[in-house]
C-alpha cells in the first residue's frame, strides 16, 4: 500500500524534501503552495495552490487525499498552527505545533527559556518591551549589541552593530519597530554553522554540518537575505568545528528539547541550530523549528537512508541514530536569485537555464508560463553540485549558474576554497 504524504510549502526548500520522500518508490505525494512551483508540481499527485498559512485549506486538502503523514516546511505555516490542525485530525506531523514553534516564532520565548533551564550557548540579552526602552540600553550599553525583533522577519530582521549598523544606526532601528518586542543581545564573533537535527520528541539524530552565506553580495557585503548558498564537507564537519564544539552544539539542542519536554511542548520535527563558534565555542545565534534554506538542500541531496522511514520514525517517536545516514561527498548549493534581490526584486523576467551536469537543480520562487520560466520576487532556484571534495561540488554548481541567462545574478564565491580557507584563517585566529 502507498504512504500518502503532504509537504507544505513551495520553496526549494520543499522541492528537496518532495525529491528525497520520492526515492521511496510507495511514496505518493501532495502538496499546498503559494505559488506553483514547476519541480514540485512534477512531483506531486495533486497539487493545490493556496496560501500555505490557511490552516483550514491545508486541513481540507490533506483530509481530501487522506494523507497519513505531513511535512511543514515553512516558519509561517507552523506560526498558523498548521501542524495543530493536521495532529487534531490524525495526521502524523513532521512539524511542531505551534506552541512548540515558539522556539523560533518568538526569540524572547527562547532567550528565556535557555535561561530558565541554565542551557549553554545562550548569550547575554535584554528585551526590551518599547522603541524608547532598547534606544535607552543601546545607547548606555559598552560594546555592540545584535538588535533583533522578537517575531519572524524572514531572516532580514536583525540589525548587528559594527556589521551592519553603528549605535546611532541601531537606535534609529529600533525606533521603527513599533508594537513589538525587541531582543539586544551581546554582539557575537565568530565563524556560524548550521547543525540540523531530525527529533522524535526525545531524541535528536544530527545532520551533516552546513554553512550558509545571508548576506546579498560576494565578500559577505550587502543586506541580508534568506540565504545565498550554502555548503557541506564530505567528513559532515567543519575545520573551525572542533569535536567538542560539535558535541556542545549538540548538547545545547537536547538540553532545549528536553526543556521544551518539560514546558509541555514536546518537540517532533526539524531543529534548526544556528550556531556562532566564538573563541568560547559555540552560541545559538537562534532555533528554527524547521528545515533550513537552503541548507535542506545540501543534506536532503546527501541523505541515502530512506526518509519515510525517518518520517515514520519521528511520528511515532522511534527514531534511531541507525535510521540516518548521510552520503560522504561534499555539496555546494548556489542560488540563482532576481538581480536587485533582496531590496527591490523584479518579477516576470524571463531566464533561461544551460546545461547543470553533476548537479540537482531545485525551483524555488519561480514560475512557468507557456513554457518559460520567469522569476518572482524572492530567490529563484538553485543548483546543488555534489563531488568528492568542495572543489569539484563548486565547480559543478557554479558552471550550472553561469549557464543560466536572465535578469538574475548568483554568489560566485559560495564554496571557493578562497572563502573557506579565510573562514578557517579567522578561527585560527580567534582562538590563538
Ligand atoms: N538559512 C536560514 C534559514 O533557513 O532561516
Amino acid at each position: 500500500m502507498n504512504i500518502r504524504i503532504l509537504v507544505v510549502g513551495g520553496s526549494g526548500r520543499e522541492h528537496a524534501i518532495v525529491t528525497a520522500l520520492l526515492k521511496n518508490a510507495k511514496t505518493e505525494l501532495y502538496c499546498i503552495m503559494a505559488k506553483k512551483n514547476p519541480g514540485i508540481t512534477k512531483l506531486c499527485r495533486d497539487v493545490l495552490i493556496h496560501p500555505e498559512t490557511d490552516v483550514d485549506a491545508v486541513l481540507a486538502f490533506a483530509k481530501q487525499h487522506n494523507v497519513q503523514y505531513a511535512i511543514v516546511g515553512p516558519e509561517a505555516s507552523l506560526a498558523a498552527g498548521v501542524s495543530d490542525a493536521l495532529a487534531n485530525a490524525g495526521i502524523g506531523c513532521v512539524g511542531p505545533l505551534r506552541a512548540t514553534a515558539r522556539i523560533e516564532t518568538d526569540k524572547g520565548f527562547c532567550r528565556n527559556l535557555m535561561q530558565k533551564y541554565a542551557i549553554g550557548g545562550c548569550p547575554t540579552y535584554k528585551l526590551c518591551t518599547t522603541p524608547e526602552e532598547a534606544a535607552e540600553y543601546i545607547r548606555n550599553y559598552f560594546g555592540d549589541l545584535a538588535v533583533k525583533p522578537v517575531g519572524l522577519t524572514g531572516g532580514k530582521g536583525v540589525r548587528v552593530m559594527g556589521e551592519q549598523v553603528d549605535r546611532e544606526g541601531a537606535i534609529a532601528y529600533v525606533m521603527t519597530l513599533k508594537d513589538q518586542m525587541i531582543l539586544l543581545e551581546e554582539r557575537l564573533l565568530g565563524e556560524e554553522f548550521t547543525l540540523m537535527a531530525f527529533v522524535d520528541g526525545k531524541t535528536l539524530v544530527p545532520m551533516p554540518l552546513v554553512q550558509d552565506h545571508k548576506r546579498a553580495f560576494e565578500g559577505d557585503k550587502g543586506p541580508n537575505t534568506g540565504g545565498m548558498g550554502s555548503y557541506t564537507l564530505a567528513s559532515k564537519m567543519f575545520p573551525f568545528v572542533t569535536e567538542a564544539d560539535f558535541a556542545a552544539a549538540l548538547a545545547i539542542m537536547q538540553e532545549t528539547v528536553a526543556a521544551l519536554v518539560e514546558e509541555g511542548c514536546p518537540y517532533k520535527g526539524i531543529l534548526y541550530g544556528q550556531f556562532m563558534n566564538t573563541a568560547l565555542g559555540p552560541k545559538v545565534i537562534e532555533f528554527n523549528a524547521r528545515f533550513g534554506d537552503p541548507e535542506a538542500m545540501n543534506v536532503l541531496t546527501l541523505l541515502e537512508s530512506d526518509f519515510v522511514t525517518i518520517v515514520e520514525h519521528i511520528v511515532a517517536g522511534t527514531l534511531a541514530p541507525t535510521d540516518v545516514s548521510f552520503k560522504s561527498m561534499a555539496t555546494v548549493c548556489k542560488y540563482i536569485v532576481p538581480k536587485d534581490y533582496p531590496e527591490h526584486p523584479h518579477a516576470g523576467d524571463p531566464i533561461t537555464l544551460g546545461s547543470h551536469e553533476n548537479t540537482t537543480l531545485y525551483y524555488a520562487n519561480v514560475v512557468e508560463e507557456g513554457g518559460v520560466l520567469k522569476t518572482q520576487t524572492s530567490r529563484t532556484l538553485a543548483f546543488v553540485g555534489i563531488g568528492a571534495s568542495l572543489g569539484d561540488a563548486e565547480a559543478a554548481a557554479e558552471a550550472a549558474c553561469r549557464g543560466v541567462s536572465g535578469n538574475v545574478r548568483h554568489r560566485g564565491d559560495i564554496g571557493t576554497e578562497t572563502l573557506f580557507a579565510k573562514r578557517t584563517a579567522h578561527m585560527k585566529e580567534l582562538r590563538g
